[in-house]
């Protein structure tokens, strides 16, 4: 397949580019940088372009003879988009429609998108697609909309689509080659691994009292290859006019004070901690069944448990402590 990978310099997009040019795809990345890394992937398939010009992106689609478009593009902060809505509807709702367009015009007639956990309500048990939804950032409404868009543009225009929605992508690849490295940082791991790379002083909680066992926020944190791993099988299922979703979790939930317990156990010694306000937008508990992508198409993730994920990031920010900067 010729696919297109949106944001595709990104953690998880290079990852999934990774995977696809192992199973024999041909692959090209479009990607601004403004948060990806170059590093992250093959220079020679790398455009270097911003998806609101249109006209770039669909003589880019055209001249590549795109079949498939993976879209991983979008700003990805729960916090951030709650202090500043307008980009993430620009960046992730407005983009998206652009692309979508594009793609009608250049007659590319599949797309994989990125969704996330954050469109669901939070709940005690395990989530399944049918789940009840209750996106309440900016961030999580944009990734909602999008994922409505696209069933209509689908229903409308003959597109073949997929959405995926993950839970938290973290881990390192390679043997520590290849990993998280977000500026700023927000996510829970990479920041916990910092205070013994000596970068921070503690990790901060966000919150003690959530309705969880020990009161910190329970979310389920999948390697980001596992991930990769879906989204190659699922470019390979889209049919042209229909669509399907699908979770990707491992359906274990671990609270923040088990990850940080967890990096303890890892890297050999005590992380200092303090506890802070909650953080605006957090759910309390996020946590996947993946029996659908298990069942439909076969999925089956190599990571079994947190303490292989952390590992493998922790071997990560060991080998690159000022990530993919020289
Ligand atoms: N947390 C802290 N301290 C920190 C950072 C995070 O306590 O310094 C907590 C958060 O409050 C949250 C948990 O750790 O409870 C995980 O936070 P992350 O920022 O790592 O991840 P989120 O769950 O907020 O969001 C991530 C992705 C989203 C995706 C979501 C799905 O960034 O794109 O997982 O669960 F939607």
């Amino acid at each position: 397949m010729r696919i297109l990978a949106t944001g595709g310099a990104g953690f998880v997009g290079s990852a999934t580019v990774r995977r696809l040019l192992k199973g024999g795809h041909e692959v090209f990345v479009y990607d601004n940088l403004s948060t990806g890394h170059a590093d992250s992937v093959p220079g020679e398939l790398l455009c270097r372009a911003d998806l609101d010009d249109s006209e770039r992106l669909v003589d880019f689609l055209r001249s590549k003879q795109i079949e498939t478009v993976m879209h991983f593009a979008g700003s990805i902060a729960v916090g951030e988009s709650v202090e500043d809505p307008r980009s993430y509807y620009r960046n992730n709702v407005i983009n998206s429609q652009i692309l979508l367009e594009s793609m009608l015009e250049a007659d590319v007639g599949r797309i994989l998108f990125s969704s996330t956990a954050a469109v669901y309500a939070a709940t005690d048990g395990l989530l399944t697609e049918d789940s009840a939804k209750d996106p309440d950032s900016p961030y999580a409404f944009s990734k909602w909309a999008i994922e409505k868009m696209i069933a209509d543009f689908s229903r409308a225009y003959g597109l073949g689509y997929g959405v995926l929605r993950y839970f938290n992508a973290c881990g390192g690849s390679e043997e520590g080659r290849f990993g998280e490295d977000h500026h700023p940082e927000t996510h829970l791991i990479p920041l916990v691994l910092k205070v013994p790379l000596g970068q921070r002083e503690f990790i901060g909680i966000f919150g003690n009292d959530y309705p969880t066992p020990d009161g910190t926020c329970i979310r389920d944190y999948i390697h980001v290859d596992d991930l990769a791993e879906a989204h190659l099988l699922a470019a390979e299922a889209i049919t042209p006019g229909r669509g399907s979703v699908y979770n990707i979790g491992t359906g274990t939930g671990n609270s923040v004070l088990e990850v940080i317990e967890t990096a303890q156990d890892v890297v050999g010694e005590k992380i200092a901690t303090e506890i802070l306000p909650r953080r605006a937008g957090d759910a309390a508990r996020l946590v996947a069944g993946s029996e659908k992508l298990r069942s439909e198409l076969g999925w089956q993730p190599r990571y079994k448990n947190l303490r292989e994920i952390i590992a493998s990031a922790w071997q990560w920010h060991q080998a690159n402590p000022n990530g993919y900067e020289k």
